[in-house]
């Protein structure tokens, strides 16, 4: 068993984690400053610290003993999952300061904290947005090209984790999310990703709104697969790398419009959008023994079929 701290547990991909590791037997420790992270996504058996609207839940924090007046015990831990982020696009193109902020030096106070605490790995969530808009499909050994502030922020990112790595001998590994989706995915704010978006605009009767000629595609990625990568990242001796963790398979925003079924409404493109990713998982399946599992089909089934 192991002590494992997860920044962004309260999060889509942070509280699928906590859940996860929490099943295999390890003690879970949760930061999350609750800006996008949820407070029901809080599994019980986690310590966790981070502020939130004590207000509206309608009970005193102290009767929890845990969060903001309780701070969990932070020394002894083995690894950091660092998945906290302001993690929008188009929102990191508006505030590109405030995001940077949150986005590079919070990643940097992590690492100096990590060291401090001679953890065993860091494990950072990073992005296929790294690779901009080039030549698929995406290989790790590709010259990066961010063409947004956020996808610069995760390069910075995992430029700090390798440099931790050589210089101060912190294990750290990078993985780059590809378009993950799943249950719990926020549908509720205007930078919410496509699926969650089809999948709520579908529910309330409302036309699915396709940016552009929706021929632009993604290789989505299903959650328990990411967790699963997550997870090998943590067990297999592997560090000092960058990893993909992709089906490829890249499915366009008008085939998932069918899947998902309804109206459609054509608008115009979306600044900074890129028009396609697909990534080469062969990396992941070398050094994790790892392959996504679930395909769109199934991925958007059992959202649909609320299975899991
Ligand atoms: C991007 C990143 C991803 C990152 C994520 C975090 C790329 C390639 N991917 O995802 O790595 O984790 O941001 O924010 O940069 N769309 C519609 N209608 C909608 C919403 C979206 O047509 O209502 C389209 C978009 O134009 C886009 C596609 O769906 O082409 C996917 O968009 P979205 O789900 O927002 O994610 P990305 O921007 O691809």
């Amino acid at each position: 068993m192991s002590k494992i701290l997860i920044t962004g547990f309260a999060g889509f991909i942070g509280s699928h984690l906590q859940d996860k590791l929490i099943e295999l037997g390890h003690e879970v420790i949760g930061v999350d400053d609750f800006s996008s992270g949820k407070f029901e996504n809080v599994n019980p058996k986690i310590s966790w610290y981070g502020k939130f609207p004590i207000s509206e839940l309608g009970f005193e924090n102290d009767s929890m003993g845990i969060g903001t007046d309780g701070a969990p015990e932070f020394s002894n831990i083995d690894y950091i999952f660092h998945l906290a982020a302001i993690p929008r696009i188009p929102y990191s193109i508006e505030h590109p300061i405030e995001t940077h902020n949150v986005n590079v030096n919070g990643t940097l106070n992590v690492l100096e904290q990590a060291r401090k605490w001679k953890v065993k790995k860091v494990i950072f969530a990073s992005s296929s947005s790294v690779y901009g808009d080039q030549r698929l499909p995406y290989k790790e050994s590709l010259h990066k090209k961010p063409i947004s502030p956020y996808a610069l922020h995760k390069s910075i990112g995992e430029e700090y984790m390798r440099l931790f790595d050589i210089v101060y001998g912190l294990p750290t590994l990078s993985l780059r999310f590809f378009n993950v989706y799943g249950p719990r995915c926020n549908a509720d704010s205007p930078y919410s990703l496509v699926i969650g978006k089809f999948l709520k605009m579908k529910a309330e009767g409302k036309s699915l709104t396709i940016f552009g000629d929706g021929e632009q595609s993604r290789d989505f990625t299903y959650v328990d697969d990411v967790v699963r990568g997550l997870v090998a990242a943590m067990e297999k001796p592997v560090h000092n790398e960058v990893i993909n963790l992709c089906n490829g398979k890249t499915t366009t925003i008008n085939k998932i419009a069918e899947l998902i079924g309804g109206e459609k409404e054509y608008l115009p493109p979306r600044k900074g959008d890129v028009a396609r990713t697909l990534g080469d998982p062969w990396k992941a399946n070398a050094l994790l023994d790892w392959r996504g599992e679930i395909s769109i089909e199934k991925g958007l089934e059992l959202m649909q079929s609320g299975e899991r």
